[in-house]
């Protein structure tokens, strides 16, 4: 019976492990297309919080149409459960519409280089404004994100402060959010797939008033005209495969959260961004100095490490509480 049990645990564990190296691939190559797309049309069409908005209401209506046919069973929610969304999606909204007009302004792989020195900004904010202590080797593998990060912004050919700002406020914005939805998500009886739908829903609602008000209708009718003259078309097409692609990534990525730790997310989430810089770099032929690419290397191999040593620091953490328990 032992045998049979364990051989039986292995093979589920197995297809777990398929399961998520699915949703991984899936979340990293769906991130591609939308990172290519978004900046394609912000080359031509500058209005960050135009399209910000714009791939919110894609997800929003992709999401009323499959509750509506039934591909997707429509969640339960109660008053509770929007009261708790909301300071998740005020984070989300502002984390979203920063790295957007970041975009905007710089290299996408120059956002996405900023973008993985997200963990320092966890752990900053964990430990000043939540009172978290962690160990010294904590601290210590921040030194090469913050030092990468930092080589690389100085670097950095076409920096452009607006561009820097926008992804620093960026790597805030979601600190908070995962932060806001660990509570949120826990005990919940809601998928990740309509969590994050919700989520586009009441962000898409924050978001309009104010992009109306930064940017507005008449801006972006002269702008389209000029996108329509300079490219064709064609630009109408772009502006819906990155709203279409941004839902599809992020909906993929909160589907996997249901089956895996944050910590084994936001790894994840910077494995994701290397693809990201090494194709957004091929595809728009940035120019990229050595002591760049170091920087962005050093950067994203500090999260690496603290990734490992985070780990060995929530290990312990929950041992130590079982003995507790087990004290008491
Ligand atoms: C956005 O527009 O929300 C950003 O591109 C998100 O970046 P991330 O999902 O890669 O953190």
């Amino acid at each position: 019976y032992e045998a049979d049990h364990s051989e039986a645990t292995a093979a589920s564990d197995a297809s777990k492990r398929v399961k998520i190296g699915i949703y991984f691939a899936t979340w990293w190559a769906l991130n591609v297309v939308f990172n290519i797309y978004n900046k394609k049309v912000l080359n031509a069409y500058p209005y960050p919080w135009l399209t910000s908005t714009l791939s919110l209401a894609a997800g929003s209506l992709i999401m009323l149409i499959s509750w509506s046919l039934r591909i997707a069973e429509t969640p339960k929610t109660d008053f509770d459960f929007w009261k708790t969304l909301f300071p998740v999606t005020v984070a989300h909204t502002i984390g979203h519409v920063a790295a957007t007009v970041s975009m905007s302004k710089v290299a996408v792989s120059f956002t996405h280089i900023i973008k993985s020195g997200e963990p320092a900004f966890s752990v900053l904010v964990s430990r000043f404004l939540l009172g978290e202590t962690f160990p010294v080797s904590v601290y210590l593998s921040l030194l090469p994100i913050i030092g990468g990060c930092a080589l690389a912004a100085v670097t950095e050919l076409n920096f452009n402060m607006i561009g820097f700002m926008g992804a620093m406020i960026s790597n805030l914005a979601f600190v908070f959010r995962n932060i806001f939805s660990k509570k949120g998500m826990k005990g919940k009886s809601v998928s990740g797939m309509n969590y994050y739908a919700c989520l586009s829903m009441l962000s898409l609602l924050i978001l309009t008033p104010f992009a109306i008000a930064v940017e507005g209708p008449q801006m972006w009718a002269a702008g389209f005209q000029k996108a329509l003259s300079e490219i064709g078309p064609q630009i109408v097409w772009w502006m819906a495969a990155q709203s279409v692609f941004y839902h599809l990534y992020n909906q993929v990525s909160y589907m996997s959260l249901d089956e895996i730790s944050p910590l084994t997310f936001s790894i994840g989430n910077t494995m994701k961004r290397i693809s990201v810089i090494v194709s957004s770099i091929i595809i728009f032929h940035t120019p990229v100095q050595p002591v760049n690419a170091l920087g962005a290397a050093i950067a994203i191999l500090g999260t690496f490490l603290y990734s490992q040593v985070i780990h060995v620091h929530i290990g312990l953490s929950i041992i130590e509480l079982q003995m507790t328990c087990f004290d008491q």
